[in-house]
């Protein structure tokens, strides 16, 4: 299987960052030499997946200490980074993580952060290596698998989350074939997932998203493996929107529905969906492709980013601690 190249990669006092929203056409890096250029690529979507978010902003709190110096000044930057996105809890997880090394520490703060953003970039990477062995052992030789959006290396920094017990079980000849959602209305499936999966060589087939229904009912899919974004106390799990229209299929045509996340994803503090925040997004991100559709008046657009499944249709959560069930009582 052919290694990807990080999305993300400290070198020299700078943060290059692979722009994925030019992907899969080209293949275009940002050079971030400051912080706003690192909220701005996660505002963007340039940088995206909750784990990779949250890693991006850590090391975007390292550029601040280099610019900056001063610790009221970092923990202003971590406060912008903080309003860069709502839904997915890494990021906050991340930006907790930065603040307590930043006022925990006196002095060679730019080094200091940089050690613990890279401290975060490794763990994340290693949740993923140990995730994908344990989602890997449900299951059987031969499974043919469904995923959603993209979490991936793009997503995670490492082999990924639900992508990675699909790289794994690939390899230990336990999936044979991958249907991959186009995932409107960003198409993170159709153009990141379909990329990573060509590059490591799985078969794939791309379907848009209304087509789950009839693939199911022929009996193809085995399995579904998605990521998260955030994920209650009870186990209620927000994910790109159109997760939950598929937790419903799988569970009407009893296929298992697993999640796959890092405990970093997991907020405790909240007792159920009810109170996470969903992020809406600009409109101009469903109409745009449709020709003709941006000048035409007199409708309205709901763009919410994501969709909260419900704990009841989740079959199983695969964190880097096993096969996991609710109450998730603290993360890491
Ligand atoms: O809006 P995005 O592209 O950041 O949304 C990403 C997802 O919803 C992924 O499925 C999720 O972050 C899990 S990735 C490991």
């Amino acid at each position: 299987m052919k290694k990807q190249r990080p999305p993300l990669e400290w070198e020299k006092g700078e943060l290059w960052i692979l722009d994925q929203r030019k992907l899969p056409a080209r293949e275009v890096w940002i050079r971030a030499r400051s912080v706003e250029t690192v909220a701005k690529a996660i505002e963007s979507l340039a940088v995206r997946g909750a784990p990779l978010i949250g890693i991006a902003a850590a090391y975007g709190v390292a550029l601040a200490a280099k610019e900056k110096g001063a610790a009221e000044s970092i923990l202003n930057a971590i406060e912008r980074l903080r309003h860069t996105r709502r839904t997915g809890y890494n990021l906050f997880h991340a930006l907790d993580c930065m603040r307590e090394v930043v006022q925990r520490r006196r002095g060679k703060l730019a080094e200091h952060t940089l050690v613990e953003a890279r401290r975060i970039h490794a763990t994340e990477s290693a949740r993923c290596q140990t995730m994908s062995h344990h989602g890997a052992g449900l299951m059987e030789e031969g499974e043919q698998v469904l995923t959603y959006c993209n979490t991936g290396t793009l997503a995670t920094g490492g082999i990924g989350t639900a992508l990675g017990v699909i790289r794994t079980g690939f390899l230990e000849k336990k999936v044979s074939h991958v249907f991959v959602c186009e995932t409107r209305p960003l198409t993170q499936g159709a153009r990141l997932t379909l990329w990573e999966l060509v590059q490591s060589g799985i078969p794939c087939t791309l379907i848009c998203d209304n087509m789950v229904a009839a693939l199911m009912a022929t009996g193809e899919v085995q399995r579904v493996f998605v990521g998260a974004d955030r994920i209650a106390r009870n186990g209620d799990t927000a994910n790109k929107i159109g997760t939950y229209m598929l937790a419903l299929l799988a569970a009407y045509y009893e296929i298992p529905f697993h999640i796959v996340a890092p405990s970093t994803t997991i907020d405790a503090s909240i007792k159920d969906g009810s109170e996470m925040e969903i992020e809406e997004r600009d409109s101009k991100e469903l109409t745009r492709s449709i020709p003709g559709l941006a000048k035409l008046q007199g409708y309205d657009v709901w763009n919410p980013a994501f969709d909260i499944t419900p704990a009841g249709l989740i079959h199983s959560f695969v964190t880097e601690y096993g096969i996991e069930e609710p109450p998730f009582l603290e993360s890491d």
